[in-house]
């Protein structure tokens, strides 16, 4: 899809809200939309509104290997009250094997490349598998996440997979998706409890203090660099 026809959907749905954007993706594009989940309360969400306008919700999640218990207990939480499973990828086993018998269990610790590397091989080759086939992908980002994610659109195009990729939380604030989850009782990882405000790798993430920024806790040895793993970055981005 070009600029322009994308710049016309975000004006046609400048003014609606979350769950109208999620209505509108499922009638556009039916068992070409998938869910990538990564167990997150933005991503509990977002599945509970999956489960609301559909039988046949199709949700992805990322299984790096190296993702806290916490976040495998809630997986198993929520395929039980919404009565679903996964579409779960690995990364490449082989890939996997390489780079821990060279490098170690924990190079991602050393430098940015290594962490890039470590990001690349267990998240960002699995999720080109993960949207093999599909015409557009939800995610939960929304903008007041970090400076990076506050220009997000509802829909962009994601050049690296060569789809749509759909955000309808844009607008929430953080309260927002909290009081949603209250709401309609939406099981949620506990980790949030205990300062975690934003979740991936346990070795990757740590609690927040008061007043910190929602992604400090995401490799936060990397003080001055952009905080994505890849997931999130276009070919344009790549370039630069
Ligand atoms: S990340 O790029 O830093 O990891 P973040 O954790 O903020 O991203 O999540 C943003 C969105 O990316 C989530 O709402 C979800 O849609 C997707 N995502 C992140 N991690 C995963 C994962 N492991 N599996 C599936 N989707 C994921
Ligand atoms: Fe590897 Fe950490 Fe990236 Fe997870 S978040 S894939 S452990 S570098």
């Amino acid at each position: 899809m070009n600029q322009k026809k994308l710049d016309a959907l975000n004006q046609k749905f400048a003014k609606v809200s979350a769950e109208e954007v999620f209505q509108y993706a499922v009638r556009k594009f039916g068992k070409k939309l998938t869910l990538a989940s990564s167990l997150g309360v933005e991503d509990q969400v977002l599945t509970h509104m999956f489960t609301n306008e559909t039988d046949g919700v199709d949700v992805f999640l990322l299984d790096t290997g190296r993702l806290p218990q916490e976040t495998y207990n809630v997986i198993e939480k929520t395929m039980t009250q919404y009565a679903f499973t996964y579409r779960v990828f690995f990364p490449n086993t082989t890939a996997v094997e390489q780079m821990v018998s060279e490098h170690g269990p924990n190079h991602f610790y050393h430098s940015l490349d290594n962490r890039k590397e470590c990001c690349n091989i267990r998240k960002v080759e699995p999720l080109t598998r993960a949207l093999d086939g599909y015409q557009a992908w939800i995610t939960g980002i929304r903008r007041a996440q970090s400076v990076d994610r506050a220009m997000t659109p509802f829909f962009e195009w994601d050049s690296v997979n060569d789809l749509l990729k759909i955000n309808p939380l844009i607008k929430w604030s953080k309260d927002d998706v909290w009081d949603y989850v209250k709401r309609h009782d939406i099981p949620y990882n506990v980790l949030h409890d205990q300062g975690y405000p934003s979740i991936g790798c346990a070795p990757c993430t740590r609690a927040i203090q008061p007043g910190e920024d929602d992604r400090s806790g995401r490799w936060w040895w990397e003080e001055a660099v952009k905080k994505e793993c890849g997931l999130h970055v276009n070919l344009k981005d790549k370039n630069q």
